[in-house]
């Protein structure tokens, strides 16, 4: 067996279930989880019979695993729409099955584990595909922490020199999941200088970009790299996603854009990979890709279930409307000592109402967990259910004092 496998973590919904496995939950309530980032807003009916009108014809043969030019060409085109990009659809824009896979399958693209110390630098709290595709891949995650402070920021200026020298892929991610935070430009600045000064490729998580609560929609990577006049994009790969997006999870479809030095490369691994996306689904991508208006209704129902939620769940805990993403990032009360796993159990007995354990989503490093004594709470459910979560909440919180 490969010996690496052993480095992988359990998941945070299995570490949830084991905390839950000894706890009834109230009888009184019915259910309602905040738990999982599960976009569950409707699938637009268009984007189904895309899906469906192409099976007449996709099922008969292999795809290429670089995806059909059309496919491509609408990325690109979205990309244009939304940041102002000039991509070439043959070289810059790669389809992948969902941005998970691609996260993954990057880190093998990229790291070289002959070279000493082979690390990846990512968030903490992050998404944990990014540590275990460092460890698959035969490096050493480092994990740079969010600063509560500076509204969640990652504090990249506490990842050591000597850290970064050895340093082969970062992940950032922005919109972040879980804190929401959008990396403002200045940020992204100093990240690309660390990049040019060490070598490292940077793989931009926005699978969030299209959810947000400013009036200014997210800076994406690949759009700070344009202001900044680095028009080669140089050791830069954004990761777009329509499960967000277009609720279609399920799809499993995005696609990557960039320096096509990597995008080539990064094709080839692919090949073998066995990662070519199907015809049917690659239709219903287009599909979306090329629609706007569900877009704007998806994140016309977020705002409106944040705006609601929100005000109710600050009046008790630490909690304040990201910049983006579904999630809330909340602080555990006082009463609880910063005991996230113990607010989620007696929640759950309580009231029936999950959350995720902020300690899950983050690891412990130079003495400290940044995720302890904060919740995550995925606003994915209608307003009406998401609003009967706060209520209890705001009850559970009040019953303790
Ligand atoms: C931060 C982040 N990145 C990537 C993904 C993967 O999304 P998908 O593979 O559906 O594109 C998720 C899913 O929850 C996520 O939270």
């Amino acid at each position: 067996m490969n010996p690496l496998l052993s480095r992988l973590q359990p998941y945070p919904f299995e570490r949830l279930r084991q905390l839950f496995a000894t706890v009834t939950p109230s009888p009184d309530y019915p259910a309602i989880s905040l738990g999982i980032g599960e976009p569950r807003h409707a699938t637009p009916e268009f984007i189904k019979s895309a899906l469906t009108a192409a099976l007449g014809t996709g099922l008969a043969s292999y795809p290429a695993t670089a995806g059909e030019p059309t496919l491509r060409e609408a990325c690109a085109a979205w990309m244009q729409r939304r940041y102002g990009l000039e991509l070439n659809p043959a070289t810059q824009v790669l389809p992948v099955n969902g941005s998970r896979e691609a996260l993954f399958a990057l880190a093998q693209t990229v790291i070289d584990p002959a070279r000493a110390g082979a690390t990846v630098v990512h968030p903490n709290p992050f998404y944990q595909i990014y540590e275990g595709a460092a460890f698959l891949a035969g490096a050493q995650p480092y994990y740079a922490p969010s600063d509560p402070s500076r509204n969640f920021a990652v504090d990249w200026e506490s990842v050591p020199d000597d850290v970064w020298a050895r340093t082969q892929l970062l992940y950032v991610c922005s919109p972040g999941n879980p804190t929401g935070a959008v990396m403002p430009l200045a940020e992204w600045q100093k990240l690309f200088e660390l990049s040019d000064r060490h070598g490292f490729v940077i793989a931009s998580d926005e699978c969030y970009s299209e959810i947000y609560f400013r009036d200014e929609p997210p800076l994406g990577g690949l759009e700070a790299a344009m202001k900044l006049g680095r028009t080669d994009f140089r050791n830069l790969i954004a990761l777009t996603s329509l499960s967000k997006r277009s609720n279609v999870p399920g799809l499993r479809s995005g696609f990557v854009a960039g320096d096509a030095a990597l995008i080539k490369p990064f094709l080839l691994y692919r090949t073998y990979h066995g990662s070519a996306m199907s015809p049917v689904v690659q239709a219903a991508s287009i599909a979306a890709w090329n629609d706007e208006a569900h877009v704007v209704e998806n994140r016309r129902m977020y705002r409106e279930k944040f705006a609601a939620v929100t005000p109710l769940l600050s009046a008790v805990m630490d909690v304040a409307l990201p910049d983006a993403s579904f999630y809330l990032w909340a602080g555990v009360p006082a009463a609880w000592q910063g005991n996230d796993t113990a607010f989620a159990r007696e929640l759950l007995a309580q009231y029936n109402v999950t959350v995720l354990p902020g300690s899950y989503l983050a690891r412990e490093a130079a003495g400290h967990n940044p995720g302890q004594g904060r919740i995550r709470m995925a606003l994915v459910a209608e307003t009406a259910e998401c609003l009967e979560a706060a209520r209890r909440i705001v009850q559970f919180i009040q019953s303790r004092g």
